[in-house]
């Protein structure tokens, strides 16, 4: 079986819809480690309750370069089997921009989840960037990680309207409750070889 390596920042709510998606024996795939680079991510407790194993990587004053701190997470993974073979790295609302070099290591085995439709509003705020902008619909992205920011290819999307009163929160909240729907479903696409890549696009069987 695949094992899954979980990279995290924060309050971990799509790592949790993860997990327990797993647990419910729906994504055939190990949860072998939850990554944080944050010592206080409430996602870690979360993790932790769930019965998987974490691990912290403090990114602030991190004496290094982006390549030496992503070294330390290749490190991790691996010691928790989480490997270029048969590993898959799921980032969920991880703050980070990856090295070129842990984007090769895993090359096709990164999945990210954005919280719009893209190539619209890549980066950051992007419930504040599609409010702004005066769309009438955004949504949520889960696709593969290249070495552009949020530019990979796209394994699975849902929309969400955009209402004429939506703050920021409001929208996020909106678009929140289609991530943790669509991102465990990726990775049971990702778990059960169903997707494959085609230069920029996916082909999901
Ligand atoms: C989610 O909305 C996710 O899409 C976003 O951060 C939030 C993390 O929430 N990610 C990005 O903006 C990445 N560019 P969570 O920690 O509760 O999963």
């Amino acid at each position: 079986m695949l094992n899954l390596g979980i990279l995290i920042s924060g309050r971990g709510s799509n790592m949790e819809a993860i997990l327990k998606s797993i647990k419910r024996k729906k994504i055939p795939i190990n949860p072998s480690i939850v990554i944080s680079n944050k010592a206080d991510a409430k996602g870690l407790k979360i993790a932790q309750k769930l019965g998987i194993k974490t691990e912290i990587i403090e990114s602030r004053g991190f004496k290094g370069n982006r390549q030496d701190y992503d070294k330390k997470i290749i490190t991790v993974l691996k010691k928790y089997k989480v490997t270029p073979n048969n590993g898959l790295v799921c980032l969920a609302g991880f703050m980070r921009i990856l090295s070129p070099e842990f984007v090769k290591t895993y090359k096709n085995r990164i999945i990210n989840i954005h919280p719009a439709l893209l190539p619209a509003f890549p980066g950051l705020d992007a419930q504040k960037q599609a409010i702004d902008y005066g769309s009438k619909y955004s949504g949520c992205t889960v696709h593969f990680v290249d070495s552009g920011v949020d530019t990979g290819p796209i394994i699975l999307q849902a929309i969400v309207k955009v209402k004429n009163n939506d703050t920021e929160d409001t929208l996020a909240k909106r678009i929140l409750v289609k991530e943790h729907q669509t991102y465990p479903e990726a990775v049971r696409l990702f778990a059960e070889k169903k997707i494959k890549i085609h230069g920029k696009k996916t082909i999901i069987s």
